[in-house]
């Protein structure tokens, strides 16, 4: 890790004496913008994109006991997540075996046994079914071929990862290159101060393009985050499987947060000078701090709708002052927020009415550029039409 955190320094000097546009990069091609606002390309995406790539659906913290479970209820599917005797964490389709009735309908909780409202199939938190009121009147139940549907559910350093596709390669894989950057940040002592929704009117790809790219900083964040970050450091790599990492410089202390309290002393000298921000495919943005941070998902929920969840993680701690700090936080965290959510209606709306059918990027949004094209990959190119599709043209610049 020490050879990364110079190497990480470096990247970060040679941005901030960058004075050109680098040379041996190619000109980014202008980003069909009918890709958020054509409801063909969302039946694409809803068909071929989504059931095919892992997708963040829980926090172990969110899951205390044997038998605690919370609903995933993204993408228009309701999944359950739930930890099992053997404290195996795993998800099934909400869906009962019977007649199909939803099994659960508090999104959070804790049961003994997963009791169907409509006529009272039990099921345990393993899933498999265990009980049937009157199943003499079934002429060939075998209760062991009838347990909850499974979906593929891995856990990484905390987050619980669900996957549609049951022949996806493993997580670990998946995201061996972000992985790495986290090594000397301590997740394991992390859980969940705090879970915000906010409900959009733009497609999931106007927010979560919002957050990969540093250019609106002192436009939209002058006041708040601006005064924290030296954003012409900004230092972005490209990885495999479409995810990336932002390093930028830190102009004040360890926090990108007006604090009034110290933050505590919890990860190295790597995250206090920088923030390492971890886009990860398809859909999470997340900017480690020593404080802790915010692993936002973003979510589709029709062309132009869309839902951004953020996970406010910080340290195991209880005291008082930790309180006080997470609620500091929340209203620190939601007023930058509210800074760039206010933007995204009209961008939408600009999109559909297609006044603009080619977005322009310069070399610090590249990894708009970088997810989309990975996008398409998953997608398979042969399934766009032509007019919608990336051209794959980033590959060849991607990071060890
Ligand atoms: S639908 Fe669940 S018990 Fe009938
Ligand atoms: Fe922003």
């Amino acid at each position: 890790m020490q050879g990364e955190t110079t190497l990480i320094q470096q990247a970060v000097e040679d941005e901030l004496r960058r004075d050109a546009y680098p040379e041996n990069f190619p000109a980014i091609p202008e980003l069909p913008t009918a890709r958020y606002a054509d409801p063909a390309f969302y039946d694409i995406e809803m068909k071929h994109f989504w059931p095919k790539t892992w997708l963040t659906a829980a926090h172990i913290s969110e899951l205390p006991e044997v038998g605690s479970y919370v609903l995933f209820e993204e993408l228009g599917r309701s999944i359950i997540i739930s930890r099992g005797e053997d404290d195996v964490v795993r998800a099934f389709h909400n869906v009962c075996r019977h007649r199909a009735s939803a099994i659960l309908l508090e999104k959070q909780g804790k049961a003994k046994r997963f009791i169907c409202p409509y006529h009272s199939w039990g099921y345990s938190a393993e899933g498999q079914l265990v009980s049937v009121p009157e199943q003499r009147d079934f002429a060939c139940l075998d209760k062991s071929k009838r347990g909850l549907v499974p979906v593929r559910c891995e856990t990484w350093r905390g987050f619980v990862f669900i996957n549609l596709d049951g022949e996806a390669a493993p997580l670990e894989e998946f995201l061996a290159p972000v992985a790495r950057q986290w090594a000397n940040y301590p997740l394991e002592n992390m859980v969940i101060k705090g879970v915000m929704r906010s409900d959009m009117e733009c497609n999931w790809k106007v927010a979560y393009d919002n957050f990969l790219e540093i250019y609106h900083l002192s436009s939209v964040h002058g006041k708040s985050l601006a005064p924290f970050l030296e954003w012409r450091s900004f230092s972005l790599s490209m990885y495999k499987g479409g995810h990336g990492r932002f390093a930028t410089r830190k102009k004040q202390g360890a926090t990108i947060f007006k604090l009034d309290q110290a933050p505590p002393p919890s990860t190295n000298e790597l995250f206090k000078e920088h923030t390492l921000a971890l886009p990860t495919f398809p859909n999470v943005f997340v900017a480690a701090d020593p404080v802790g941070f915010n692993w936002q998902t973003f979510w589709p929920n029709g062309t132009g709708k869309s839902v951004m969840t953020s996970r406010l993680m910080g340290w195991k701690d209880d005291s008082d002052e930790d309180r006080a700090l997470w609620d500091q936080m929340k209203v620190n965290i939601a007023g930058i927020l509210a800074e760039d959510l206010i933007l995204f209606k009209d961008i939408q709306r600009n999109y559909e009415t297609g006044s603009l059918p080619g977005a322009m990027l310069s070399y610090q949004e590249r990894m708009l550029y970088w997810y989309q094209e990975e996008v398409d990959r998953v997608i398979g190119v042969e399934n766009i039409p032509e007019h919608l599709r990336m051209k794959q043209v980033l590959a060849d610049y991607v990071a060890e």
